[in-house]
């Protein structure tokens, strides 16, 4: 799972303090030169990111809520009518309590938080849960995005060790739980997303998701919904009630209950 290198550092090419912070936090060296080989983080001006000496042309991974794909995303993306918030049982006077057990760059997560959904993240791999969490206190202080800290929060931990016991110290209590580990890739995939290829390098092929499911399914109030490369196998090889597919990933949707309006 966690493949990082003994030898990755957090590299700052100026003092900012949040990267005495995050090297402190994650346990290590803050040097100001990048290594040799693998993978390593990255704290500039524009915060913290992930980055691999060995693929030197692809840029570095970072999460910003407030610009690139994902502010397109959140503007163009298709409010309640994309496939993501339809699998999550979003509809006019239904908006779900949601737990992403596997939150990533949180990406999903904060669409769905945009769509006014209150929404629980958890992320078991270190780096990853500090990328997130760096890039949401960047745009703390910007009031359009207020809904996010008003909505959203961040947890790290692993969902398999206890995903019930992780909501309830939050006091959470998930209508939906959505599901998206990584799945192993074909090298096509891999071509066509090449900045996919250190993040997977990074937190591995998720190999326990089949366990994920059981827990998701006791703990779900009314639904789990989990994200799949359109043609692969269901989670778990547990037939979903329905699926939507899309171009390239299809969504399972387990149901429980009906999701009621207020
Ligand atoms: C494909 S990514 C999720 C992408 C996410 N949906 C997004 O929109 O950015 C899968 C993530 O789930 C995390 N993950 C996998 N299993 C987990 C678990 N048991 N607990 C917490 N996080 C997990 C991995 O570390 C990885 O960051």
């Amino acid at each position: 799972m966690c493949v990082v290198t003994p030898s990755s550092v957090l590299v700052s090419s100026a003092n900012f303090p949040l990267a005495n912070f995050w090297a402190e936090q994650l346990n290590l060296p803050l040097v100001t030169s990048e290594p040799a080989a693998g993978l390593y983080l990255i704290y500039d001006d524009q915060g913290l990111a992930l980055a691999h000496a060995d693929l030197p042309s692809i840029h570095p991974v970072r999460v910003d809520f407030s610009a690139g794909a994902m502010a397109h995303r959140l503007q163009q993306g298709g409010g309640r009518g994309q496939a993501l918030a339809k699998a999550c049982g979003l509809k006019a006077g239904i908006t779900p309590r949601v737990l992403d057990a596997t939150l990533g760059l949180a990406t999903d997560a904060v669409v769905l938080t945009s769509l006014g959904c209150q929404v629980v993240g958890i992320e078991r791999h270190p780096w990853v849960a500090a990328l997130v969490q760096d890039a949401l206190q960047r745009v703390a202080s910007i009031s359009e995005l207020s809904w996010l800290e008003e909505r959203f929060q961040l947890l790290a931990g692993d969902s398999t060790q206890g995903m019930a016991a992780l909501a309830a110290a939050a006091s959470f209590k998930p209508q939906v739980v959505y599901l998206d580990p990584m799945f192993p890739s074909s090298e096509k995939t891999a071509q066509v997303k090449k900045e996919m290829r250190f993040f997977r390098d990074l937190v591995g092929q998720d190999l326990d998701a089949g366990l994920l499911l059981e827990q998701a399914l006791d703990l779900a109030s009314h639904r789990v919904v989990v994200k799949r490369p359109r043609i692969a196998p269901e989670l778990a090889g547990k037939k979903p009630t329905f699926s939507l597919v899309g171009k390239a990933n299809r969504f399972d949707i387990y149901a429980l209950h009906s999701l009621q309006g207020k």
